[in-house]
């Protein structure tokens, strides 16, 4: 873009800010009022609070949108269609443009506005038909990747719900327990109602879709296909626990924590990491990679070379279960059994040895940790992947 053209933008945008007319007949008739708020909530412009300053500004741009609109239609550019539409107003558009589409370009549109969507339990049965619609090609609304995990998939699946109550019954399912609890949080404060996690089983022939974007590990499906369902009473708990152990970890850390590479941060990044590997091999054990997580790195003592460092923090690890009970506890808390805390100092020993693990617990392990390399400018070496499906989450 030359200068030349932004001046020009420039220009343009001060004489619409300047100019004062009226707002257009079509603009003007979804004028509304929401309690002390007006606002203009039309299919292709949408503003919050609605500002007569800028009528010239409103009707410019929606002359603009409705040409270029016509242009996407005529092409049957579905994709740029759906995003000259406001976003509350993409299912819509979607419904109206439906009759048009191929099935794949259908299934396309649909899979982007659900994605795109904040709000899917308020549509929920427009939703629920939508996604029932007999039209061939349903598979099409996930890529390449997302049809593999699901393949892949046992055939039973464990999913979570995040919700505060009144929406336990929706769409949106996650394979990833934190993201549950992220979303559950979202309720807290807003009207004092209590963040749930729900759990459940649900037959991977039930399952509508199942989406890496957005990094929400989403799984679409019924409630009513949702068997088992438990509300997760240890969520809370859980995260109390590791926060304690994280605790523990902080205060053992030698390094400076603002300047290192291999403290905090670096920690809650292999916890993320532990949690998006963990959503693609249910198979792995999560109590095993939180504490790894948390506890693998707390005794690196020196910033650029320390290969002692796995197996010092494994050390002191066993030293902690026995002489601090509430370093045992916050362990037991978190789902640590004595087999599995073999597993754990296996794990936490031998992560910084540069060897890949058939186990697929300590697998996870050393991946989500090697996934963290970026941060200190090494690309990882896809071939010192434990498990395959952590090079497909690697820069997703
Ligand atoms: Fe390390
Ligand atoms: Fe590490």
């Amino acid at each position: 873009m030359t200068t030349a053209t932004i001046s020009e933008q420039h220009a343009k945008l001060k004489e619409l800010m300047e100019r004062r007319e009226p707002l257009c007949d079509e603009l003007a008739r979804r004028l509304e009022k929401r309690g002390d708020w007006t606002v203009l909530h039309h299919p292709l412009i949408v503003s919050v609070p609605y500002a007569e300053e800028m009528n010239a500004a409103y009707n410019d741009g929606l002359r603009q949108k409705k040409a270029a609109l016509n242009k996407a239609v005529a092409d049957g550019n579905w994709s740029h269609v759906m995003m000259l539409h406001e976003r509350a107003w993409r299912l819509n558009a979607l419904i109206e443009y439906a009759p048009l589409m191929s099935d794949e370009a259908f299934w396309e549109e649909v899979a982007y506005v659900w994605c795109d969507t904040e709000t899917p339990y308020v549509n929920k049965s427009v939703w629920v038909r939508l996604f029932k619609v007999k039209r061939p090609g349903r598979h099409g609304m996930m890529d390449e990747d997302e049809q593999e995990m699901l393949a892949r998939m046992p055939r039973e699946i464990t999913v979570y719900r995040g919700h505060d109550g009144r929406s336990q019954n929706g769409l949106s399912w996650t394979l990833c327990p934190s993201k549950a609890r992220w979303f559950a949080g979202r309720f807290i404060n807003l009207d004092r109602r209590r963040p749930i996690v729900t759990k459940g089983v649900v037959g991977r022939d039930k399952v509508i879709a199942l989406f890496l974007r957005r990094d929400e590990f989403e799984i679409v499906c019924e409630a009513r296909h949702v068997r088992d369902k438990t509300e997760v009473d240890d969520a809370v708990a859980i995260h109390s626990s590791v926060s304690k152990l994280y605790q523990y970890a902080v205060r053992r850390f030698r390094l400076n924590k603002l300047r290192t590479d291999h403290g905090p941060r670096h920690w809650s990044q292999v916890m993320r990491n532990v949690e998006r590997i963990h959503a693609a091999r249910p198979d792995t054990n999560l109590a095993i990679g939180r504490a790894f997580a948390v506890l693998h790195d707390c005794c690196r003592e020196d910033e650029y070379g320390d290969p002692e460092h796995g197996e010092r923090a494994a050390k002191w690890i066993v030293q902690m279960v026995l002489e601090e009970p509430q370093f045992s506890k916050a362990l037991d808390a978190i789902g640590m059994t004595n087999d599995l805390f073999d597993k754990l100092l296996t794990a936490i020993a031998g992560h910084n040895r540069g060897e890949v693990s058939t186990d697929a617990t300590i697998g996870m392990c050393w991946d989500a940790d090697r996934m963290d390399l970026p941060r200190v400018g090494i690309v990882p070496d896809a071939k010192l992947f434990s498990l395959p499906e952590t090079k497909g989450l690697l820069w997703r």
